[in-house]
């Protein structure tokens, strides 16, 4: 864990006074400088681009495409009219830029270099929704250290992550940039990430500042579709999506991404009552805002600004201090000001937090990279390891049953035949999934190679059976053929990286392309058959599901996915991953999530089979529970839940509830387990979920090893957004369960006095 990591929301005094120092010197052109961030280049020529690369590749030469500087890049930096740069991945334009602005500006302030890094750098792990599947905050705060050594390496201060959205909508394509479904986990994975980030003892020397986005509730996109109008309550602002960004924050987080869509009719880049009332006046955060790529601009087409310079007008009165690549500062700040229509304390303002972050992030003292440190500190062997113990525990086995040979069917045995198909098993690009921005296919190990670590040469063959999503149906014969000579059969199926991520959302979210064709006729040879499922968010696979023996959610994996699938299969690890996000049974049912509200008319199905009831909230076509359950996830041992204890079933508002219970490996192998808590509060003054999680631990237990897990959860957490728009905890019974997903457990009840 990250011993010391900054703490971007807090002031100083030493601080305060160099800022205000700076301030004092500035023109009003400098100023509005520091509040645009935009890139470097000029227009990109695609053409030219390509016929560049073809040239390269025809002379076996290695291509090189020169950075196509924007032709004004030294005026405006020596004049400051630029404070930060978006995704430069190359040291040396990072230089050649922080010296025009740091030696050539009159202040000599330096550049801000901020950049996407998702989900590792050159290191890639697992996306960030598979990470939140290993339930291991630590975990996580290592790989964002191990992020953030080398995007530092390469000279960004300043990543745009944690993505804290919570999404309770696979269709949307972002789903795979965050942790799931809940706000509770999201809380626990965006403060392991502002820790892992903001590591004050980076190898490089340099820092970096995080920043969660995207503030806030982007992930309530209707129909899933991205970019698309979002409309809920101000209590679910409060109870659902706003939680994970205070927990940023809380962690040190001193900057903010403002999200593209409106909330109550106001896009977020122009929202008041999200960048004022709540950041300003409620939690008193002294952070940055940065707009969404174009967020500015975009509020023209949203409806809300006749122009660019309305709708900078807008942005900046709303509390937006920095936009991203729209210009509408750049342009229009200046004569906004003299007219009077923008206060110059408003700017002033939103430039002394970005003055702050500068100096904190250490950037004047230190504002050059050493260029030779991405070849010393990319891809470091123990960055490795760590790629692969995350993949290991992000993965979540979502069946695992007997077949013709044995009673389960994972473990595999080394002594197994393997037909291996599938269109991912050699792939190496897709396992890097959505925003890999430094994109090295080289760097990633098939499931093939993987598998290649257990398995002799000749006891494994490799047949495609058809593309990821082409309509190409001619490889299948061959892959039956394949099959009927394993003992075993592997299907490596799922979604190519670009079916995620932002601006890739779809409706449809069965295996792509003819794969499911593939998996019937294999599955007509009868042979077992194990499916490792690659995929950027849940997908909804009822009759995949029924078809296969076992079945292994791995995402997309990163670097070392191919290794960890093999480690699972073998058995050599004992999967401990569990969903962060629900699995439906049908696309109709989407939103499907477990914190739903019970309505009038519940259904008393609660996850049972039986859905045709008259007149309640159910479908004639389909139960309303998900396939597989938010938490679920299997292991190849068993545990076993006994002995709920609340030790203080009465309590009062500052207390803290405390209650254990006992968890045994009743199974023959050591594995881990995620001890979930539930609550449900029975009557409100406004209605509440059926069950919200509000602890979860992950244990391992070694076979015939009990443990009592003890939760300690202070009644202040217990509350929520109440009829007066206040965050409030009300008195009245509780129930608690206490198991190993959200569908059950041990129960127990408890009353706040
Ligand atoms: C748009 C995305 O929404 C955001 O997540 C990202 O950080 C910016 N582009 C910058 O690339």
């Amino acid at each position: 864990m990250t011993e010391n990591p900054a703490l971007y929301n807090q002031l100083d005094p030493a601080t305060e006074a160099r800022v205000a120092s700076l301030l004092a010197q500035m023109t009003l052109t400098e100023k509005i400088g520091q509040l645009v961030q935009n890139n470097p280049y000029g227009q990109f020529d695609f053409a030219d681009y390509l016929a560049k690369k073809q040239q390269a590749e025809e002379a076996g030469l290695p291509f090189v495409y020169p950075p196509n500087l924007r032709e004004d890049l030294a005026d405006i930096l020596r004049t400051g009219r630029i404070g930060s740069f978006l995704n430069v991945m190359d040291p040396a334009v990072i230089n050649h830029c922080q010296r025009l602005a740091v030696e050539e500006s009159r202040l000599h302030i330096p550049l801000l270099f901020g950049g996407d890094v998702i989900h590792g750098f050159r290191t890639v792990f697992p996306i960030p929704l598979a990470e939140s599947c290993t339930w291991n905050p630590t975990l996580l705060e290592k790989a964002s250290r191990v992020a953030a050594e080398e995007a530092s390496a390469s000279g960004i201060d300043w990543i745009f992550a944690p993505m804290v959205d919570v999404a309770r909508d696979p269709r949307w394509g972002r789903i795979a940039e965050g942790a799931g479904e809940d706000p509770f986990v999201g809380m626990a994975m965006a403060r392991a990430r502002v820790r892992g980030f903001q590591a004050t003892n980076l190898t490089s020397g340099r820092r970096i500042a995080a920043c969660p986005k995207h503030y806030v509730g982007y992930g309530a996109a209707e129909a899933g579709r991205d970019y698309n109008t979002t409309d809920f309550s101000e209590r679910s602002l409060r109870d659902i999506y706003l939680p994970p960004f205070k927990a940023a924050f809380d962690a040190g987080a001193g900057t903010v991404m403002s999200a593209f869509n409106e909330i109550s009719g106001l896009p977020a880049t122009a929202n008041p009552l999200i960048l004022r009332t709540i950041l300003r006046d409620e939690w008193d955060w002294p952070g940055i805002v940065l707009s969404d790529y174009d967020a500015v601009r975009e509020l023209i087409p949203h409806g809300l600004a006749t122009d660019m310079k309305d709708a900078a007008r807008q942005s900046i009165l709303a509390g937006l201090d920095m936009e991203m690549v729209s210009e509408g500062y750049t342009k229009y700040l200046e004569e906004l000001i003299s007219a009077g229509e923008v206060p110059q304390s408003v700017v002033d303002d939103a430039v002394r937090r970005v003055l702050r972050l500068k100096i904190r992030l250490g950037l004047f003292e230190n504002p050059y990279l050493d260029e030779s440190l991405p070849e010393r500190i990319h891809l470091q062997e123990d960055f490795r390891a760590l790629a692969l113990e995350v993949a290991q525990e992000s993965m979540v086995l979502l069946k695992n049953e007997n077949n013709a040979l044995s009673p389960t069917t994972l473990p595999l045995s080394l002594q197994t035949r393997i037909a291996v198909i599938g269109p991912l098993a050699v792939n190496r690009a897709d396992l890097l999934g959505c925003w890999a921005l430094v994109n090295h296919p080289e760097d990633v190990e098939t499931v093939l190679e993987g598998l290649g670590h257990y398995l002799k040469a000749d006891a494994m063959t490799y047949t495609r059976g058809c593309p990821i999503s082409a309509d190409d149906t001619s490889g299948i014969p061959a892959a039956v053929a394949a099959a009927q000579e394993a003992d075993v059969v592997v299907l490596v199926l799922g979604e190519s990286a670009d079916m995620s991520g932002e601006g890739h959302s779809r409706v449809q979210l069965g295996l792509p392309g003819r794969q499911q064709d593939l998996v019937d006729a294999v599955a007509a040879t009868g042979k077992p058959l194990v499916c490792v499922l690659m995929s950027g968010r849940p997908l909804v696979i009822p009759r995949l599901a029924g078809q296969v023996n076992a079945l292994l959610a791995a995402w997309h994996g990163g670097i070392r996915a191919g290794r960890a699938i093999a480690d699972i299969l073998f058995g050599a690890v004992n999967p401990s991953g569990k969903l962060t996000a629900s699995w439906p049974r049908a696309e109709g049912q989407i939103p499907v999530y477990y914190a739903h509200k019970s309505t009038g008319r519940p259904s008393a199905e609660a996850g049972t089979k039986q859905f045709a009831e008259a007149f309640k909230s159910v479908f004639l076509d389909a139960p309303n529970s998900p396939l597989f359950p938010f938490g679920f996830g299997l292991s190849y041992t068993t545990f076993r839940y006994a002995g709920l204890q609340i030790e203080n079933p009465t309590l009062g508002l500052d207390d803290t509830l405390i209650v254990s219970a006992r968890v045994t490996n009743n199974g023959d192998r050591a594995g881990a387990e995620v001890v979930q808590l539930y609550v449900r509060d029975l009557v409100g003054s406004v209605t509440r979920p059926v069950k919200e999680l509000k602890g979860f631990q992950k244990i391992s237990l070694q076979p015939g090893e009990a443990q009592v897990v003890r939760f300690e959860v202070p009644v202040r957490e217990l509350g929520f957004t109440g009829r007066n728009m206040g965050y409030t905890v009300e008195p009245g019974a509780f129930k608690v369960w206490v198991g190993t997903d959200a569908t059950g457990g041990l129960e127990g009840e408890f009353v706040i006095g």
